[in-house]
């Protein structure tokens, strides 16, 4: 049977070698598959070749190094080719923002193109990269208007839910696998790849597994607004909202994950997918004015953070202030949309002194941050020497772990502002902190 032969045949290409597409060509080969992870940015196909990753995650470099060994993992740039070669393909291009909110979808229908002009023979193509809804209907009638012939093929959507810093356990160790498929081929073909997880398995028509991407991630961040909000709340009246996320986190109708107030969500993800979501809802008819409000929220505790600088410094102009935490979160060095940059350009722009350190993100950073009034220092002992103000922006460990009573000795006032919620408020004011942090 031709569904057999496509199984048996197993030859992936994953299309895009960004986050979720190199993660999860590394996950398909070390579950036995042949995987081609191909990209049209040359020089990132040069340097995976020679084994050099072109972002940090954690057990990522491993997991390549090995099945490129195990001759499992290969990469290419040219894509018409790959196609060629694969019958199961995976779509993990980017799906940037537009300035209306909209996704920019051109990569995902240039690749829906390619498909349709070089496909030879049945083939899948797994939509993996986050799309708005009916996007998978688009690339069907992409690929009908422009293949060459009657070639059989299906569309499936397959969202991926892996978050970067834990992206290689989340491969493997899904909450849940969502497929959207229109044929029981399809379904056959997707059910057999995943079978060495173990893990439920949901079988839904496209257009609803492009929600349930777009939704949970949108819940996430409408939970995370929704702390910031309640750690507004705190602030104004002396509570703390730590203790009130886990008071209501011991719920388990809430559950107290992603109940952690701060200086809000970042990353490449969450901003986006809630204003596509936000943008096609209203496309289709309906006004998701809740997820307006989410947005807002998050931007909103950006400013407050630095209002809370200023509480404390009254004026910015020419205060040294160390900004500890660069990347959006821990454990990766992803700087898109880092809660960080709107806070450093605002300071700089207050024209006080920045010192800055992220474990990960240097050299990241160096695009997003301003030019002037910001310096990299290569230590967090040396970023805080001689500062007015230690900020905390992100939960790295090695902040966690630090020395306090040196760092108190390095500053000039010991004043510290913690973005996270990150510290033992008790034990740094019996170090002899002024503590400031968001609701507690
Ligand atoms: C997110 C989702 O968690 C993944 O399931 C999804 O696959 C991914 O987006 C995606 O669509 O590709 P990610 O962006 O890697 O993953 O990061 P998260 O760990 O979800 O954190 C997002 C942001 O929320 C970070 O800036 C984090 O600091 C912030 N956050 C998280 C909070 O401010 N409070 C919390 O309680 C939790």
């Amino acid at each position: 049977m031709a569904a057999d032969k496509a199984t048996k045949k197993k030859k992936i290409a994953v299309i895009g070698a960004g986050h979720v597409g190199l993660v999860t060509a590394a996950a398909f080969a070390e579950l036995g598959h042949s995987v081609t992870c191909v990209d049209n940015d040359k020089k990132k196909i040069v340097h995976l070749k020679k084994q050099i990753l072109p972002f940090f995650e954690p057990e990522l470099e491993e997991l390549v190094k090995k099945n490129i060994r195990k001759k499992k993992l290969s990469f290419s740039h040219n894509v018409g080719e790959s196609i060629r070669l694969c019958n199961i393909l995976f779509i993990a291009v980017g799906t940037p923002p537009q300035a209306d909110g909209a996704a920019d979808l051109s990569a995902v229908e240039n690749i829906a193109r390619l498909i349709a002009r070089n496909m030879k023979e049945y083939t899948l193509i797994v939509e993996k990269s986050t799309v708005p809804v009916q996007t998978g209907i688009k690339i069907k009638e992409t690929i009908m208007r422009y293949r060459r012939g009657d070639i059989p093929f299906d569309v499936a959507s397959n969202p991926e839910f892996l978050r970067e810093g834990k992206a290689v356990y989340d491969c493997f160790y899904p909450a849940r696998i969502v497929i959207g498929v229109e044929t029981e081929r399809a379904e056959k073909i997707l059910k057999d790849l995943y079978a060495p997880l173990k893990v439920p398995i949901i079988t839904t028509d496209m257009n609803t597994a492009e929600i349930i991407k777009h939704a949970s991630n949108s819940f996430l961040a409408t939970k995370i607004s929704f702390i910031n909000a309640v750690s507004r709340i705190c602030d104004l009246t002396g509570a703390d909202v730590k203790k009130v996320a886990q008071g209501m986190g011991l719920d388990p109708r809430i559950g107290r994950e992603f109940l952690d107030a701060g200086v809000g969500y970042g990353g490449f993800c969450f901003p986006k997918d809630v204003e596509a979501f936000s943008y096609i809802s209203k496309k289709v008819g309906y006004e998701f004015r809740l997820l307006d409000e989410v947005k807002k929220i998050n931007d909103d505790q950006r400013r407050y953070f630095v209002e809370k600088i200023r509480e404390h410094l009254w004026v910015l102009k020419d205060k040294k202030i160390a900004v500890l935490g660069l990347a959006f979160k821990p454990d990766t060095d992803d700087m898109r949309f880092a809660p960080s940059i709107e806070i450093i350009h605002s300071l700089v722009s207050c024209n006080a002194r920045l010192r800055v350190y992220d474990p990960q993100a240097m050299n990241e950073a160096k695009q997003f941050l301003p030019k002037r009034g910001v310096r990299y220092a290569e230590t967090l002992y040396e970023a805080v020497r001689g500062c007015d103000c230690a900020c905390f922006l992100t939960q790295w460990q090695e902040f966690v772990s630090a020395d306090f009573k040196k760092i108190k000795t390095l500053m000039k006032l010991p004043l510290i502002i913690d973005g996270r919620n990150m510290f033992d408020k008790k034990e740094l004011i019996r170090i002899g902190f002024t503590y400031a942090s968001i609701g507690r």
